[in-house]
């Protein structure tokens, strides 16, 4: 009888071993720069990844983005950092639009040491990688092409989020993941620069998937999106489980951020957008609603880029809801913790059934 519970348990370890022998082979699904996990949540602007998001993803294991303002407001910004240290004990990080003024919220945010500054649109120079490593804070920017992920890994950043055109919000290149991924990966070939896959995954698939190109992480936006802890308007949450289609398109937000095309829930508002002359945008339309954007009362006119947070009222269906291909595949609104849990357990399973 002793015997065989004794065997029964050493068989068990051995598959246990086995288990994390594979996990091991497969890399990946485990952590990247120093996180539990990875997974990371993409800065979901203008104010939707906030501290709660972000503090719930860290608390998950995963790499959790706060979005700076657009706007100067460095004392705003580490209310926002401090705020999200009552709320987790763990590193988590900030995305900062470098389109935008941002010199004093870059201070702000290497005075605060948060561990990782996330980079999108405009150049990420050695100067500022430098700079960050000098206050110890990681450098990854998002990148959507070959030549632009070519320039990041010249001035010695630490990761590099690859965006595929089927990424919801803002879309920088045209190339698809399947393709730009593993050219990326070959592009760092053994420079241990981690790639990390950012448009239409949701689910344990899609992170298997990026893997298999080569990545070792993957970073979500629509799926965090759709969570109780993230700061979207409850209608833009619902519609991202009723409506299953996007599309790329400039109609939002052209005036304040040119040349910026965006990937958006084909709402009936969106839909009835049959074409949209070049000399319309956003100064010349209605206002159709308001809120408080990073502590800023704000109107939002019709076309704004401006997604609908927690605090909009007004026309709330006819704003601007960017979302990613993968939407369809998003059927209930989940807490973080069960979106970051399911994501590892289906990966994990999938890997070792290969
Ligand atoms: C609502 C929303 C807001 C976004 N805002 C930002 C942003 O402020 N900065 C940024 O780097 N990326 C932003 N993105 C893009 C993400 O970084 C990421 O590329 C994208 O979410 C990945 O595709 P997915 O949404 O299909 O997961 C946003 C995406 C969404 C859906």
């Amino acid at each position: 009888m002793c015997v065989c519970v004794c065997v029964c348990v050493r068989e068990r370890e051995r598959e246990r071993e086995r288990e994390r022998e594979r996990e091991r082979e497969m890399g990946g699904w485990r952590g990247i720069l120093g996180f539990d996990y990875g997974i990371v949540q993409a800065p979901l602007g203008p104010d939707i990844s906030g501290p709660e998001l972000v503090a719930a993803v860290a608390n998950a294991g995963g790499l959790g983005l706060l979005r700076a303002p657009d706007w100067e407001s460095p004392e705003y910004l580490r209310g926002l950092i401090r705020k999200t240290r009552t709320l987790t004990d763990k590193p988590f990080g900030i995305g900062l639009v470098l389109a935008f003024p941002h010199k004093e919220n870059l201070k702000a945010i290497l005075d605060e040491r948060v561990a990782v500054l996330q980079v999108y649109w405009g150049e990420c120079t050695e100067e500022l990688v430098l700079e960050a490593h000098q206050a110890g804070v990681k450098v990854v920017p998002q990148v959507g092409s070959f030549e632009e992920a070519k320039k990041a890994i010249n001035v010695g950043v630490d990761a590099i989020i690859v965006q595929g055109r089927e990424a919801g919000g803002h879309v920088i290149g045209q190339d698809a993941l399947i393709s730009l991924v593993p050219r990326v990966v070959d592009l760092v070939g053994g420079g241990g620069i981690p790639v990390i896959a950012a448009g239409g995954i949701v689910d344990g698939r899609g992170y298997v998937a990026a893997l298999a190109l080569g990545a070792q992480g993957v970073c979500l936006g629509t799926r965090f999106l759709a969570t109780d802890e993230s700061n979207a308007h409850p209608t833009y949450k619902r519609k991202l489980l009723e409506l299953e289609e996007t599309e790329y398109t400039d109609v939002f937000g052209r005036a304040r951020w040119p040349g910026a095309p965006q990937r958006v829930l084909k709402t009936p508002f969106f839909a009835q957008l049959t074409t949209l002359p070049s000399d319309e945008n956003e100064t010349n339309q209605p206002i159709i609603g308001h809120s408080t954007i990073h502590d800023m009362e704000k109107d939002i006119p019709r076309l704004a880029g401006t997604v609908p947070n927690a605090k909009a009222t007004g026309d709330i269906e006819s704003m601007a809801m960017y979302a990613g291909q993968g939407v369809g595949l998003i059927k209930e609104i989940l807490p973080v913790r069960e979106v970051v849990e399911r994501l590892v357990a289906e990966a994990q399973f999938l890997i070792s059934h290969f």
